[in-house]
């Protein structure tokens, strides 16, 4: 048995990526703002490692705004084929500029340009709208690279909690703690 989380998880993640039919790096973050009300929603895995768990996103959405106010968050991958779920839960840091730079770099010209038009969490009078930004988008970058907006960037959750929790017959499911303890992690079985 893996006694290092992030070991467990690249197995698990593996197993995912080869087993899952659609988006296996999909979690869900929940963040809360000052006001102490839960929020939840999907974003994507891009980088992960003994650093932490990294997203990208709009840096004036709810969720950064949320992030600002309280800068933990929890992460849940949920495999639905293999049956497993994974829980992170810890505080946030900032992607440094150069790494979303890196990242964003490697996106296609639709999503770099998806970027900028998107002003998200704002309300939008019509899709119509945001199909014209696109275009204006276009236009702008047009025979050029497009660069990193300013409000985009990316953050990394700093696990100080994971848990693995596996299907097993009769119910008699699997929960592993993994606490951090200093450098390490100490671990512990719950009750599923
Ligand atoms: C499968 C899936 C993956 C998503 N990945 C991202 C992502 O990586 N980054 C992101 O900003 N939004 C992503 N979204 C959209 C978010 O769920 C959300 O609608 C958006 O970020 C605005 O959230 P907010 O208003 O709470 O900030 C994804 C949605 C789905 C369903």
């Amino acid at each position: 048995m893996a006694s290092d989380p992030f070991q467990l998880f690249d197995e698990w993640f593996a197993e995912a990526q080869a087993s899952e039919p659609n988006d296996p790096s999909a979690m869900a973050l929940a963040t809360a703002g000052s006001d102490g009300q839960p929020h939840v929603r999907m974003v994507l895995l891009k980088a992960h490692g003994p650093d932490g768990f990294v997203f990208y996103t709009n840096r004036q959405s709810a969720k950064a705004d949320q992030l600002r106010e309280n800068p933990r968050a929890a992460l849940l991958f949920h495999w639905k084929s293999l049956r497993r779920q994974v829980r992170v839960e810890g505080e946030i840091e900032d992607v440094s500029g150069a790494e979303a730079d890196a990242y964003f770099a490697t996106r296609g010209r639709d999503s770099q340009l998806g970027a900028w038009a998107s002003d998200q969490s704002r309300p939008l009078d019509s899709r119509a709208t945001f199909e014209q930004r696109f275009e204006d988008m276009k236009r702008r970058f047009d025979g050029r690279d497009v660069p990193r907006p300013a409000h985009w960037g990316g953050y990394r959750v700093i696990p100080a909690r994971m848990e693995f929790w596996s299907d097993r017959p009769h119910r008699l499911h699997e929960r592993r703690l993994f606490t951090r303890a200093g450098d390490g992690w100490t671990e512990g079985l719950l009750y599923p």
